[in-house]
């Protein structure tokens, strides 16, 4: 996940800034690069791949200031290469800075600002907030007024981090939404800032973490706060903790609670680097996929455990419906004692965050040996099952360290989706409109995601009303059915509450006999091709006396009327609506655990990765 770290002090910002980022290596980037004011002036250094590159450089051409910001990045706009790489310099030579997450409306503000003569130097969305910084600053306005209206045009979740010559004494750094955090870090004469807390925890313990649309001007001598509306705020600094777990749960009380609110970070990246969105194309290089092979292929099995079993599930619902391409999903312990049906122009596609879930790796053995061709979707990187792989696509979503996944759950989703496009386009099963109008959607969804997250009061209420609840059913169908599954485990995980996910349709064939006061019944009911008979099933529920909690979108007075609690999300693109419908269960769950007293980040008898049979 890209890395942000910035300096201010009598230090010299180079060394501090460069093992800032090396601490956040772990988290995956594919580009780095840093910047720093040196005798007036901003120089940037900057490059692909790992860090070490960046290093070599600023060996070669030495940096030294007191001022500077870094950034270690995952291509989400432009192919990772050292133009693309942050941090991004205006046409004036005097502002630079670095940004994590997508200008949604990076296109028509590209544009604008070339009708005004701005010649863009990458093929990044974030160039753009460089040169719009730029637009204010020639009105002769402080870094701060002019970076606030420039932020003013962004569509999206974006933390950003901005330096200028004119201004030598300050760094703006300002969060919208929740494209990961924003953290300021108090040190004696010096200042620091941090998208994570690891990455200056050796220099200081006392942060200001942002919220959304805050903006602190930081100098020296310590900061200022304001709203990007201009409005002056108070602050008090959180003392962190030196221990490095405690230092990475950052302004989350659990990993879990973290992770589900990295979804917007994790899904930008999951897009990163993926996208084509002038061209409405798919990229997935790592698959090693050909245009032959791509119409040769007679069928797909996906295998999975668990959650990213779940996940399978709405890959064979994407990839049929727009790849056209037979999809089974199987059980990774199933499969591989089943004698499955492979044909040479089989693929078996294992989804697996950890990549070492022993079942899944002997499937894709059994897989392999049977002449199939494999594929993975995986978290961590080099991995078992990523090494093993034919092709692979790389989840891009960071370290996941709570036990119950919930970013691993949602980046498959997104992955699975892009590999359905892909599919569809090298099989010629859709027309060029179409492919572009799908792709498009794809910019959205982390901010779908953020709407969601940013409900998470309204479902920590409605955790309280069912905090005491002993069975609980979801149901859900097309392609919410494996929301409903995927909601019912994280409840049993975590809550040890006995939950069951079942398909809609399949209510009335036995669950049915269970419905009563006592039988809360969880329904997926956004706006999507389904939704008139969830309706009908919320009806039929309600009937029995079962209470009813809807998952509908924002706007739903059916289901508002019907339901006795309603988990709000926003009107989105159906076929990837469960990428956002699953975030209010995920947190559902989340906060009746922790009103339960229960240990959310490692719930009893479960393990991270299950490596044994
Ligand atoms: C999810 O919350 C679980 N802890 C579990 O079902 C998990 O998804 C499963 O064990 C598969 O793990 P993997 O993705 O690492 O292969």
């Amino acid at each position: 996940m890209c890395g942000i770290v910035g300096y201010i002090g009598p230090r010299d910002a180079t060394p501090i800034i460069l093992s800032g980022l090396k601490r956040l290596e772990y988290r995956g980037y594919d580009s780095a690069g840093i910047a720093v004011l040196q005798d007036g002036k901003l120089h940037v250094r900057r490059d692909a791949g790992k860090l070490n590159r960046l290093l070599t450089l600023v060996e070669e051409k030495p940096l030294n200031g007191h001022l500077g910001i870094g950034h270690t990045r995952w291509a989400t706009h432009g192919e990772p290469n050292a133009r693309n790489a942050h941090p991004h310099m205006g046409a004036t030579g005097e502002v630079v800075l670095v940004h994590n997450g997508i200008v949604e409306n990076f296109l028509a503000l590209r544009e604008e600002l070339a009708a005004e003569g701005v010649e863009f130097k990458s093929d990044t969305d974030t160039e753009v907030i460089v040169h719009l910084v730029e637009r204010y600053l020639s009105q002769d306005v402080p870094l701060e007024e002019a970076a606030r209206q420039a932020l003013g045009h962004l569509h999206g979740h974006h933390g950003v981090v901005m330096i200028s010559s004119r201004e030598p004494d300050k760094i703006v750094a300002a969060r919208i939404g929740n494209a990961g955090g924003v953290a300021i870090g108090f040190g004696e004469g010096e200042m620091f800032v941090a998208s994570d807390i690891p990455a200056i925890l050796e220099h200081t313990r006392k942060v200001v973490f942002l919220e959304s649309r805050q903006m602190a001007v930081v100098s020296r001598a310590g900061m200022t706060l304001q709203t990007l509306e201009g409005e002056a705020l108070d602050y008090t600094p959180d003392t962190v903790s030196w221990d490095p777990v405690a230092a990475e749960k950052g302004e989350y009380r659990h990993f879990m609670q973290k992770e589900i609110h990295e979804q917007i970070r994790s899904l930008t990246d999951t897009i990163a680097g993926r996208v084509d969105f002038e061209e409405g194309r798919i990229l997935l290089p790592q698959l090693n996929l050909t245009e032959d092979f791509a119409r040769r292929i007679d069928r797909i099995i996906i295998i999975a455990c668990g959650t990213a079993a779940y996940a399978g599930m709405l890959g064979k619902v994407l990839i049929e419906k727009i790849a056209r391409i037979p999809v089974e999903v199987d059980i990774a312990s199933e499969f591989r004692y089943r004698d499955p049906i492979i044909t040479p122009d089989t693929v078996v596609l294992a989804i697996s965050q950890s990549g070492e879930t022993a079942d899944t790796l002997a499937a894709m053995a059994e897989g392999k040996a049977r002449g199939a061709t494999l594929w993975s979707i995986v978290n961590v990187i080099g991995s078992q099952a990523m090494r093993i792989s034919d092709g692979y696509i790389s989840m891009q979503s960071g370290p996941e360290i709570g036990v119950a996944s919930t970013k691993a759950y949602t980046a498959p989703l997104v992955d699975q989706y892009m590999l359905a496009v892909l599919l569809a386009d090298l099989r010629g099963v859709i027309s060029a409109e179409e492919r572009k109008a799908l792709v498009a959607e794809l910019a959205r969804v982390p901010d779908l995601a953020g709407q969601a997250l940013a409900r998470e009061p309204e479902v920590a209420k409605v955790a309280e009303a069912l905090k005491d609840i002993s069975h609980c059913l979801y149901l859900g169908r097309g392609v919410n059915m494996p929301t409903a599954y995927e909601g019912a485990l994280k409840l049993k995980e975590i809550s040890y509450i006995h939950a069951e996910g079942y398909p809609g349709g399949e209510m009335k064939h036995g669950p049915i006999a269970l419905f009563d006061e006592s039988m809360p019944v969880i329904v997926l009911a956004p706006r999507d091709p389904w939704v008139d008979k969830m309706i009908s099933q919320i009806e039929q529920t309600k009937a029995r006396r079962s209470p009813v909690v809807a998952v509908a979108t924002e706007g739903d007075e059916v289901v508002a009327s019907l339901a006795d609690h309603v988990l709000w999300v926003p009107e989105m693109p159906w076929m990837l609506s469960p990428v956002v419908t699953v975030i209010p269960l995920q947190l559902l769950a989340y906060h009746i655990a922790v009103l339960r007293g229960l240990d959310v980040d490692q719930p009893r008898n479960l393990a991270k990765s299950v490596t044994v049979e």
